[in-house]
């Protein structure tokens, strides 16, 4: 007893002085290996009463939790307070709704209720804490303890940030925004041109109406005016200042694509980060799929994995057939250079969870192991451990957000989401690997994951009723008898695996039962230096780069970096996790290899070296006419940023926007302080390119700031 307790004691303050002196500085820009848990910190646990009904924004709150649109307690003394749950789950990282300062005024709904910004999408000041999130002055204080709790429980943050727009534009606040508590303006009287005034978007297929009108009301931002710009970087850097490890960025469909690129270089030069961001699509039809990926290749913003997400609700919720999921997989394989890094999820706030749209736990658990072992980084929408749901209206927005119902570590998704998150930090063909369809009919998938000779391989039957006896099923796992990893939580069992020739092992005929999921594994040891991840994938000479991947060393002895044939300063060294210095290479697209101390050498990872940090320019060509249908104009220069001269759809920088046709412009980051060299070309529909007549333009970048630059198309 007396032992036991002064242990306890001891525990506890050896406890309180690691948080104490947990530092206020990000984990890492390899989110590969993490495990993402998606909080609306308001719906998750109430861990203050103090800030439930704060007195500047008092009468949003509901404590009978019958007004789904009002706040109903949640903060972010909640989550701390959940955080050896969270651990416990396999959570490693934590996406919370957006932390900032919201909307203070009450605007009621049709019938009277109050309705409230608890969400986080109506942000006032991005540079205080919401009230009801942690305390009634504002400050910092919830926010840093909850970092620090995280940091020691070894989960990283994601805050969801929202540049796009502020508040509502016709009603409450009317916009008004503030830097830490000094007005500076609002969308009503917008004298400096803060903000847009395009109306709504109704047409979304248009590439300017969705970046420059405004969304559902919401008062949209001008990031191309200084002021914007500088503090929404301010915003973010501060955040980065506070410990945050990630940034889940709103809509990005709906922020000028271009300024996207600057705020990712601003955050990547201030300090290690991940982000990945919300640009809504269906699926890979979408009549801007082509534009997404080109940004999130160009820009080093993954996103939510939209077309994935489309194909999960199908395949494990409406029936559909495994091809659907198999055929997104491939064409994304093809599209993104970094499609590990997309983020997949099987629901989240915006969305029917999935037990309203289909109340099966067994397709529940099959959707959840899809994610954790397929490629991307799996995040898991709060409650999904505990099958919570809300069916009213169809479980829809906001019933897909109730409170918190239980926290049991003992369900079956629970325990899934533990030993899957155990096994993607464990074997590095899930985080890096390829993804290989090995055997596929509507019922049964059958992938492999694989990274140098690593594999794991994935059955799911979800049928119901049907078993299906798998024959002719080959693997790269090697020859032996494997154990269902699950142990059979899923009703999977062992495989016998027998020598074969290229890659292509047998596996003995055996049966998959209704509703299950097996994972078998093989983690290869010893060998070269493998790199899987490189974060971020695009940054200036100077800045910090994270190498991830296996078989580097324990410590780096002579072991060494390089761009290309240039050796990079290294920061630190361990065998998974290398960071260095980008050398002071010329602008361009380079291979990264490490060498260890052995001397021997990685694969080579792809890196674009940027010549600098990065202006958003808005550039305008005058009268670049006669185009047709289908024609674009595009621009193309001196540099990786301006696409050294490529001529293509997916390479020159593009397409601009004509809202004023023939005149033309786009906002671009381009090298701060370099004088660029440049000509606008016109792609036609079937790729045939003009280019204008005469000399390249060229034009001084800014050092800081923003940059406007205006020409007349050359004839
Ligand atoms: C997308 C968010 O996920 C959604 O919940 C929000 O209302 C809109 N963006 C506007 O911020
Ligand atoms: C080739 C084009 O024909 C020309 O117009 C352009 O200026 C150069 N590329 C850039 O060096
Ligand atoms: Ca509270």
């Amino acid at each position: 007893m007396q032992k036991s307790s002064t242990r306890n004691a001891l525990f506890t303050t050896i406890f309180v002085i690691i948080v104490a002196l947990a530092p206020l500085s990000a984990l890492g820009a390899d989110f590969k290996r993490e495990v993402v848990y998606q909080i609306i910190t308001d719906r998750f646990f109430d861990g203050s009463t103090a800030n439930n009904n704060p007195s500047q924004s008092s009468g949003l709150y509901d404590a009978t939790k019958t007004n789904w649109r009002a706040y109903w307690g949640g903060d972010l003394a909640g989550i701390q307070q959940k955080m050896s749950y969270l651990a416990g789950m396999g959570v490693t990282a934590i996406w919370i709704s957006p932390p900032v300062d919201n909307l203070n005024a009450n605007i009621p709904d049709g019938g009277g209720n109050p309705t409230a910004s608890y969400h986080g999408y109506q942000g006032r000041d991005f540079k205080r804490v919401e009230e009801h999130s942690g305390n009634a002055s504002n400050t910092w204080t919830e926010f840093d303890n909850l970092v620090s709790a995280a940091h020691a429980a070894g989960i990283k943050v994601i805050v969801d940030f929202a540049p796009n727009h502020t508040t509502q534009d016709n009603a409450g606040e009317f916009g008004a925004f503030y830097d830490n508590g000094t007005l500076v303006g609002n969308y009503t009287s917008d004298t400096n041109g803060y903000f847009h005034h395009n109306g709504n978007i109704s047409n979304w297929d248009d590439r300017y109406q969705v970046q420059y009108y405004t969304l559902f009301n919401l008062a949209d931002l001008n990031q191309e005016h200084a002021t914007v710009d500088a503090y929404m970087k301010a915003s973010a850097q501060l955040f980065q200042q506070h410990g945050v490890d990630g940034f889940r960025i709103d809509a990005i469909k709906h922020i000028t694509w271009g300024w996207q690129y600057s705020l990712a270089n601003s955050i990547y030069t201030y300090g290690d980060s991940f982000l990945f961001g919300e640009w809504y699509q269906s699926g890979t039809s979408d009549p801007l799929y082509r534009d997404s990926y080109k940004y999130s290749n160009k820009s080093g913003i993954s996103m939510l994995d939209f077309p994935l997400n489309t194909a999960v609700r199908n395949v494990f919720g409406s029936n559909a057939n495994f091809s659907e999921i198999d055929t997104v997989l491939t064409a994304e394989a093809a599209n993104f250079t970094w499609d590990e890094d997309l983020v997949t999820f099987v629901d989240n706030h915006d969305m029917t969870r999935f037990l309203s749209l289909n109340n099966n736990n067994n397709r529940l658990h099959q959707a959840l192991a899809f994610i954790l072992t397929s490629r991307g980084i799996p995040c898991i929408y709060y409650g999904t451990e505990q099958y919570l749901h809300n069916d009213t209206s169809g479980g829809g927005d906001p019933y897909n957000r109730p409170m918190m119902n239980a926290f049991s570590t003992s369900t079956t998704a629970y325990t899934l989401t533990n030993r899957l998150s155990t096994l993607r930090r464990n074997n590095t063909a899930i985080p890096y690997g390829s993804h290989q369809q090995r055997w596929m009919n509507n019922d049964v998938y059958v992938y492999e994951r694989k990274f140098f000779g690593n594999v794991v391989l994935v059955a799911i039957n979800k049928s119901g009723s049907t078993q299906y006896n798998i024959t002719g099923l080959n693997t790269s796992l090697p020859a032996g008898a494997y154990s269902d990893h699950l142990t059979g939580l899923i009703g999977g069992s062992s495989i016998n695996v027998t020598a074969g020739t290229g890659g292509n092992n047998p596996v003995a005929a055996f049966n998959l039962p209704a509703n299950t999921v097996a994972v078998w594994q093989f983690t290869e040891s010893g060998g070269a230096p493998q790199t899987g991840s490189i974060g971020p994938v695009a940054a200036q000479p100077g800045v910090k780069v994270t190498i991830g991947g296996k078989n580097f060393g324990a410590t780096r002895g002579t072991g060494s970096v390089k761009f290309g044939t240039t050796t990079a300063t290294v920061n630190s060294w361990s065998a998974t996790k290398i960071v260095v210095t980008v050398p002071a290479v010329t602008n361009g697209v380079y291979n990264v290899t490490v060498t260890n101390s052995g001397g021997q050498v990685s694969n080579g990872i792809q890196f674009t070296a940027l010549t600098a940090k990065l202006i958003p320019v808005t550039f305008t060509v005058f009268n670049a006419s006669p185009t047709q249908t289908g024609d674009y104009i595009f621009l193309t220069g001196n540099t990786v940023e301006l696409a050294n001269w490529a001529t293509t759809w997916d390479g020159a920088v593009g397409p601009m926007l004509t809202p004023n046709y023939p005149n033309w412009f786009l906002n671009v980051s381009v090298p701060a302080g370099q004088t660029i060299q440049f000509k606008f070309i016109k792609i036609a529909a079937n790729g045939a390119v003009t280019w204008e007549a005469g000399a390249n333009h060229s034009y001084t970048v800014p050092a800081s700031g923003v940059g406007f630059v205006n020409a007349n198309w050359q004839y």
